[in-house]
């Protein structure tokens, strides 16, 4: 790595350049990076006709990291299977990164466990992470339409399977200090795709790898329930690319918002992308109240995961909780609750950059 970190910045689209411009201030107070922003979604498509350019690419992989907002919106929603997508240089930017894993922590913050719409009790201890396979599965299979019919394919390799099942082991390795007692929860729907059972089978054996971890099998139905019923059970999940989307949003609301839960975008080697899970929450953008603590969190992850910073990292944490303790909340968090304030991005922004 160079002396200054030099970060790629893709703001995106809708609230993304407004929460991309708060994590930037964030970074500004803590020290030195070199910054290069990018057009990449539908801010991409309007200047260049797709959503991502083989140069913004190029940037991003030459990067020490790259932090992404979010992509997307109204404008450049249709179902004309010809046109471009912004989600598809979200796709584009994974498969061209080679960023396999996706690591979704959920670990609600003390202060927001009655912002949660699940009881307190319920949630009160929760600390998983999702590893999500992120570069192969039904995203990514052959898809098309023919008149009225449509298809798309979900396809794993063994050799896929295996690596993000590494991915998992080893994080639920490192979550328990090296002192045993980790788990591995991995969801699949094996009583009905031959997928699941082909993921079933190899997450098997690289489970006789790793003989401190434990491992569960759970159908991804029942991992749902569990999810909201019995959230504590769970230390790692690790599961195929489109269950894993859906189930971290899911956890998400553990932490009490969809503005709360970070990620992190892994290869083997190379820079990450590092990402608030939400989207570019279209029906809030412009209004400067989106809940930017999210894209904070992102922030420490990058510092922590990808520039090997984890006393950063942690100042950022810290600050984030602090913020939260002192009352302030934004509008996906406020309950009215006494000793709440309501805050905009803006006020929020500048009470974790005096925390730092
Ligand atoms: P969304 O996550 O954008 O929004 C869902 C709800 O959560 C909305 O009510 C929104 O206002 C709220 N919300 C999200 N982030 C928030 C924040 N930081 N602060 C406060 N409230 C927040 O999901 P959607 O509406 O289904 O999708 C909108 C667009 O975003 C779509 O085009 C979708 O494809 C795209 N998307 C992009 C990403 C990404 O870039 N990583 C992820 C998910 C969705
Ligand atoms: C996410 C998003 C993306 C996904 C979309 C925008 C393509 O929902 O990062 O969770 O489905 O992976
Ligand atoms: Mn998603």
């Amino acid at each position: 790595m160079s002396d200054t970190p030099r970060i790629v910045l893709l703001p995106g689209d809708g609230i993304g350049p407004e929460i991309v411009a708060a994590a930037r201030r964030v970074l500004e107070a803590l020290g030195e990076f070199e910054f290069s922003e990018r057009l990449m979604g539908g801010c991409s498509i309007d200047a260049h006709g797709t959503a991502l350019t083989d140069a913004v690419l190029a940037a991003c992989r030459a990067a020490d990291a790259v932090l992404l907002g979010a992509v997307g919106g109204p404008k450049w929603d249709t179902t004309d299977p010809e046109a471009p997508r912004p989600e598809q240089g979200l796709l584009g930017l994974r498969k061209g990164m080679g960023l396999y894993a996706n690591l979704r922590p959920v670990r609600p913050s003390p202060a927001l466990v009655d912002a949660s719409p699940l009881r307190p009790e319920v949630i009160a201890g929760t600390d998983l992470l999702v590893v999500r396979e992120l570069t192969g599965g039904i995203y990514f299979g052959d898809s098309g339409r023919d008149g009225g019919v449509a298809h798309d394919t979900c396809e794993y390799s063994a050799a896929e399977v295996e690596r993000i099942a590494v991915a998992a082991f080893a994080a639920a390795e490192r979550r328990a200090g090296g002192g045993g007692g980790g788990r591995v929860t991995s969801v699949d729907k094996a009583n009905v795709l031959e997928t699941s059972r082909l993921w079933r089978e190899v997450v098997g054996g690289v489970a006789a790898r790793f003989e401190a971890v434990a491992l569960d099998h759970l159908l991804v139905d029942n991992a749902a329930m569990q999810l909201v019923s019995e959230p504590t059970r769970f230390d790692v999940i690790v599961t195929e690319n489109m269950f894993g989307d859906i189930l971290s949003d899911e956890a998400a609301m553990i932490t009490g918002s969809l503005g709360m839960l970070p990620s992190a975008s892994l290869g083997d080697g190379g820079p990450g992308v590092f990402e608030p899970v939400h989207g570019s929450a279209p029906d809030i953008a412009g209004s400067g109240v989106a809940n930017p603590l999210e894209t904070f969190l992102a922030v420490a992850m990058m510092l922590r995961d990808g520039l090997d910073d984890g006393a950063a990292a942690e100042r950022v944490e810290r600050a984030v909780e602090a913020a939260l303790t002192d009352g302030l909340r934004t509008a996906d968090l406020f309950t009215g609750a006494e000793g709440e304030r309501r805050a905009g991005t803006a006020e929020m922004t500048a009470a974790v950059i005096a925390a730092l």
